[in-house]
C-alpha cells in the first residue's frame, strides 16, 4: 500500500498500474524500454536483481524488453515492488501477485425457476409458513422452496419442489438463514420470512433485471407492504489498539441504479431480497447471533457486497398472525447486550452507533 509518486522529468519508461503476474509464472515486465547507450553484460539472471549494460541505446531496448519477473512465492494475492534504476533515476513500480479464480457459471435456464431459489427460517410458525407457502405457489407454481427449520417438534411441511431442513431446536436465526443459502443452486435466491405473503406485486423478475442491469450488485431488496427501509453505515477504521467506530442512518445511498429510478445503492436493507447466491455464501450469516440481528450480515458485508433497496416490488406480511406465546418468548429477546457484546469484539469497534439518525 506505498504511495508511489512518478518521477519528474525520467528517461526511463516502465508500467505504473496493470502488471498483474500469476504466482511463480514467468512473466515479462511490459513497456521497459530506456533511451541511452554503454556496453553489452547482463549480471543476475534469475536473481532479485539484475545489471545490464549494454554497447548501445538500440541494443540495451532490446535486452530490456526481454526482462521477466518471477514471483518466488505461491499467494493467492498479493504484491511486490520493482525498482528499475539507471544512472541518477530510480523508478519504483508496482507488480500485482494474483492467481487466476476459476469462474463460476450458472445455467440462467428458461425462466425464473431456473434462476431463483426462495429461501425461508421457520420456527414455531407452521401456520404462517403454509400461507406464505400457498401464496408462493399461486404465483411460481414450480420454483424450489428451500426451508431451514429449528422447531421444537418439527412437522413435516407438505408441498412439491420443498427442501425442508430440519435443525437442531433453536439453533437461531442466522444459523438458519446460512443453512438454508448454503443450499441453494441456482445463481440468485430470494429471502422471504415466513410470515410473509406474496402478491401479484410480488414480482422476482423485476428484481432480476435490476441484479442483471448492474453485474456488481450482490443484493437487490424491495418492500414489504409500503415499508423498504434502508440505512447508510459511515465506519472509520481507527487505529489497531482501539478499534473502529459505526454509524447508522437511516435511508439509502443519493445514488439511483441507473434505469431503475425506485433503486438506490444502500448498505443495510429490509429482510426481503434478491441475493446473488455466491457473493452472500462468502459474508454468510454469522450463527453465533441467534434472534434480532438484522445488522450484523450488513456490517459483516460492509466493502464485499454491493446492495440496492428499491421500492417497486413488494411483499406483503400476513394480516392475521397466530397468537403464539411460546414463539412470543423468544421474539422478546431483541438486539441485546449479548449481541453488543459480539459487535464490539467481532468487528473490532470502540464505538457503535445504529440510531445515529
Ligand atoms: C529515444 O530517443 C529518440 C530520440 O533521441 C526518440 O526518437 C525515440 O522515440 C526514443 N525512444 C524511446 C523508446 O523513448
Ligand atoms: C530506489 O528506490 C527504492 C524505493 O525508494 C529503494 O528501495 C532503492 O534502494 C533505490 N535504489 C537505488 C539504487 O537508489
Ligand atoms: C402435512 O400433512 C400432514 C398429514 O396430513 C399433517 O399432519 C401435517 O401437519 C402437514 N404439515 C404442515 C406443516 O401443515
Amino acid at each position: 500500500d506505498l504511495l508511489l509518486l512518478a518521477p519528474a522529468n525520467s528517461p526511463l519508461q516502465y508500467p505504473i498500474q496493470g502488471f498483474t503476474v500469476a504466482p511463480l509464472k514467468k512473466t515479462p515486465i511490459p513497456g521497459m524500454l530506456e533511451n541511452v547507450t554503454t556496453g553489452d553484460i547482463v549480471k543476475g539472471q534469475g536473481k532479485a536483481q539484475i545489471t545490464i549494460i549494454a554497447s548501445s541505446e538500440a541494443r540495451l531496448n532490446i535486452l530490456l524488453q526481454q526482462v521477466h519477473y518471477t514471483s518466488t512465492v505461491y499467494r493467492v494475492r498479493t504484491g511486490d515492488l520493482g525498482h528499475f534504476v539507471f544512472e541518477d533515476h530510480n523508478a519504483t513500480f508496482p507488480i500485482v501477485i494474483q492467481q487466476p479464480s476459476v469462474p463460476i457459471l450458472y445455467d440462467p435456464g428458461e425462466d425464473v425457476n431456473s434462476q431463483v431459489t426462495i429461501t425461508v427460517k421457520t420456527f414455531l410458525r407452521y401456520f404462517e409458513l403454509n400461507e406464505l407457502i400457498r401464496s408462493i405457489r399461486k404465483y411460481y407454481k414450480n420454483i424450489k422452496i428451500i426451508i431451514a427449520d429449528d422447531s421444537f417438534d418439527p412437522v413435516k411441511v407438505n408441498g412439491t419442489n420443498i427442501e425442508h431442513y430440519i435443525m437442531p431446536p433453536a439453533q437461531g436465526w442466522f444459523a438458519g438463514r446460512t443453512l438454508a443459502v448454503s443450499q441453494v443452486t441456482t445463481k440468485y435466491f430470494l429471502w422471504v420470512d415466513d410470515d410473509f405473503y406474496f402478491t401479484e406485486n410480488t414480482k422476482i423478475e423485476e428484481l432480476i433485471k435490476v441484479m442483471e442491469s448492474m453485474p456488481e450488485l450482490d443484493i437487490v431488496s424491495a418492500a414489504v407492504g409500503k415499508n423498504s427501509f434502508s440505512h447508510r453505515i459511515t465506519y472509520e477504521e481507527g487505529d489497531d489498539g482501539e478499534g473502529g467506530c459505526l454509524q447508522r442512518y437511516n435511508g439509502p445511498l443519493k445514488e439511483p441504479i441507473p434505469g431503475f429510478p425506485q433503486c438506490f445503492l444502500s448498505n443495510v436493507v429490509i429482510n426481503f431480497f434478491l441475493g446473488r447466491s455466491d457473493s452472500v455464501r462468502k459474508v454468510s450469516f454469522d450463527p453465533q447471533l441467534k434472534r434480532a440481528a438484522h445488522s450484523q450480515f450488513f456490517i459483516d458485508g460492509l466493502g464485499d457486497l454491493l446492495i440496492a433497496s428499491c421500492s417497486h416490488v413488494n411483499v406483503n406480511h400476513q394480516k392475521k398472525i397466530h397468537r403464539n406465546e411460546k414463539y412470543l418468548t423468544f421474539r422478546k429477546q431483541t438486539e441485546d447486550t449479548e449481541n453488543r457484546k459480539l459487535y464490539f469484539f467481532k468487528n473490532h469497534l470502540k464505538c457503535i452507533n445504529l440510531k445515529a439518525g
